[in-house]
C-alpha cells in the first residue's frame, strides 16, 4: 500500500520506517526542509537504537522517501497518517493547532478514497471533529481512524514490531479492511488487534499512560515512608509485583517520571474530565505527587550536608530515562535548578543528553566521562539508570571525589556493597 506520514518527528519517522520494513511504500513529509535534507542524506535527527540502519535500508531499497511536498504525497496515498505534535498548552489542554492545519491540507489534497489515520495523542472526540472538518473541505470519500501509538523511546522499533496490542478506532467496513491489510504482518505473528470506536481508541491511549504513571507515583509516594521505617522499596516492588493481579512492570521507585508523554497526557486527561464537570481527583494526584517527588531529592542530599550553598554536586544522567537524548520533563532539570538556586556548583555527565541540557544550563560543567564529572564533588546524584553507571571503578570514583557521598535516585547500587567500598549512600525508598 502507499502510505504518507505527515510529521517526521519521533512517532512519524519510527512508524513510517517500520511500515516500510513490512513492505509498504512510505513517504514521510515534514515542513522542516533541513530535517528532510538530513534524512535524504542518510542522517537521523533523533537518537533511537537501530533506526538509522532501518531508514538507510528501506530508503536504499526504494520503499521509504522524504519530502516537504505534502499535497503531492497525500494525493497519491491510500493511507495518510497524522503524526504531528500535540504539545501541552499553558492551561494543560493539548494544542491541536498543527493537527487541524494538517487536516485542512489533507482535505485540499485527497483525490480518491483515503484512510486518514490519527497517530497523534489527541483528546477524546478529535476524530469526530476532524471528520466534520474534512466533510466541509472535500467531496472525496474518506474515513478517519484513531490508531494510538504506544512506542517507548529507546525501544521503539521493538515496540512497533512486537506490540502488546494494536488499537484501531474506526466505524465502517471499508476502513477496517484497509487497516487490517496495513497491519497484516502483525496479525500473522498473532499480535492482538483491537477494533473499537474512535473515541474508545483515543481514551485507551490516555488511560494506558495515566495507569502507568499512577503506578510510578504510587511507588514514589511510598518511598519516604520506606526511608523513615527502614523498609526497602525494591523489595516491596518485588513483593507486590509477584501478585499476578498486579504484575511487576512500572513499579520502580525513581526520581519521578518524565518524557514527552506521561506528564502531558496525565494533565490532558485531568483537563478532559474537569471540562466535563467530572471528578479528576485521582488522576490529578498522579501529576501532583510526581511534581513534588521530583523536588524531594535535595532533602536526600541534605541528609549528608547541612546546607547546599558552596557544595559541588555531580549529576550522573540527564535524560528522562536511558537510551535516549530526550530531556523533556526530566527530573534532572528540576534537581539542577534547585541545586543552582541553593548556591551549589554542578557538574554533569550523560552518554547522550549533554548537548540538549547545555542549551538549558550552559553555566554548569560537563564531563567527558562519569569520572570527569565527579572530580572534586562532595556528592554524586544518579538521575538516569544508564548501564555505564552500574560497573564503574568505584575506588577511582571515591579517589576523585571530595566526599564519598552517593544519592542513588534510581536504586541501581547495592547499598551494603557501596558502604563496604567506603561510600555514604542513600536511595529513593531505601537507605
Ligand atoms: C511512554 C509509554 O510507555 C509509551 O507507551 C507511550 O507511547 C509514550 O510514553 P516513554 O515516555 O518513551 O513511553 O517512556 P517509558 O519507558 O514509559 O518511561 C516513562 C517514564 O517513567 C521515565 O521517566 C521512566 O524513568 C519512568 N519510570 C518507568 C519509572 O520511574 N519507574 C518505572 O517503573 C518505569
Amino acid at each position: 500500500m502507499k502510505i504518507t506520514m505527515i510529521g517526521t518527528g519521533y512517532v512519524g519517522l519510527v512508524t513510517g520506517t517500520c511500515l516500510a520494513e513490512t513492505g509498504h511504500r512510505v513517504t514521510c513529509v515534514d515542513l522542516d526542509a533541513r530535517k528532510i535534507a538530513t534524512l535524504r542524506a542518510g542522517g537521523i535527527p533523533i537518537y533511537e537504537p537501530g533506526l538509522e540502519e532501518l531508514v538507510r535500508r528501506n530508503a536504499d531499497e526504494g520503499r521509504l522517501q522524504f519530502t516537504t511536498e505534502a499535497e503531492a504525497a497525500i494525493a497519491g496515498a491510500d493511507v495518510v497518517f497524522i503524526c504531528v505534535g500535540t504539545p501541552q498548552r499553558g492551561d494543560g489542554k493539548a494544542d491541536l493547532g498543527s493537527f487541524f492545519k494538517v487536516g485542512e491540507v489533507i482535505g485540499r489534497s485527497i483525490r480518491k478514497y483515503t484512510v486518514i489515520v490519527d497517530k497523534s495523542t489527541v483528546p477524546v472526540g478529535t476524530a469526530e471533529r476532524l471528520t466534520r472538518l474534512l466533510r466541509e473541505t472535500t467531496k472525496v470519500e474518506f474515513d478517519v481512524v484513531s490508531n494510538p501509538e504506544f512506542l517507548k523511546e529507546g525501544a521503539a522499533i521493538k515496540d512497533f514490531q512486537n506490540p502488546d496490542r494494536i488499537v484501531i478506532g474506526l466505524e465502517g467496513e471499508r476502513a477496517r479492511e484497509i487497516m487490517t491489510r496495513l497491519y497484516s504482518s502483525h496479525a500473522r505473528v498473532n499480535r492482538p488487534v483491537l477494533f473499537v470506536k474512535p473515541q474508545t481508541a483515543e481514551l485507551i491511549k490516555y488511560a494506558a499512560n495515566a495507569m502507568l504513571a499512577a503506578r510510578i507515583s504510587f511507588m514514589n509516594s511510598l518511598a519516604p515512608l520506606c526511608e523513615k521505617m527502614g523498609a526497602d522499596i525494591k523489595e516491596i516492588s518485588k513483593g507486590i509485583g509477584l501478585d499476578t493481579r498486579i504484575g511487576s512492570r512500572f513499579l520502580q521507585a525513581s526520581p519521578g517520571y518524565g518524557g514527552s508523554c506521561f506528564p502531558k497526557d496525565v494533565r490532558a486527561l485531568v483537563d478532559m474530565m474537569e471540562s466535563n464537570q467530572l471528578n479528576a481527583g485521582l488522576i490529578r494526584a498522579i501529576d501532583q505527587l510526581n511534581e513534588s517527588h521530583k523536588k524531594s531529592h535535595l532533602a536526600r542530599l541534605m541528609k549528608f550536608f547541612p546546607k547546599i550553598d558552596g557544595l559541588q554536586v555531580a549529576v550522573w544522567g540527564l535524560s528522562f530515562k536511558p537510551r535516549t537524548d530526550d530531556i523533556r520533563e526530566s527530573p534532572s532539570l528540576t534537581l539542577i535548578e534547585q541545586l543552582l538556586e541553593g548556591g551549589a556548583q554542578v557538574s554533569a555527565y550523560d552518554p547522550e543528553a549533554m548537548a540538549n541540557t547545555k542549551r538549558i544550563f550552559p553555566q554548569i560543567a560537563y564531563g567527558h566521562t562519569p569520572y570527569d564529572a565527579v572530580k572534586g564533588a562532595h556528592a554524586v546524584m544518579v538521575l538516569t539508570e544508564w548501564d555505564v553507571f552500574r560497573n564503574l571503578d568505584f575506588d577511582r570514583v571515591k579517589g576523585l571525589m571530595a566526599e564519598p557521598v552517593i544519592i542513588d535516585c534510581r536504586n541501581i547500587y547495592d547499598l551494603d556493597e557501596m558502604r563496604r567500598l567506603g561510600f555514604r549512600i542513600t536511595g529513593v525508598g531505601r537507605s
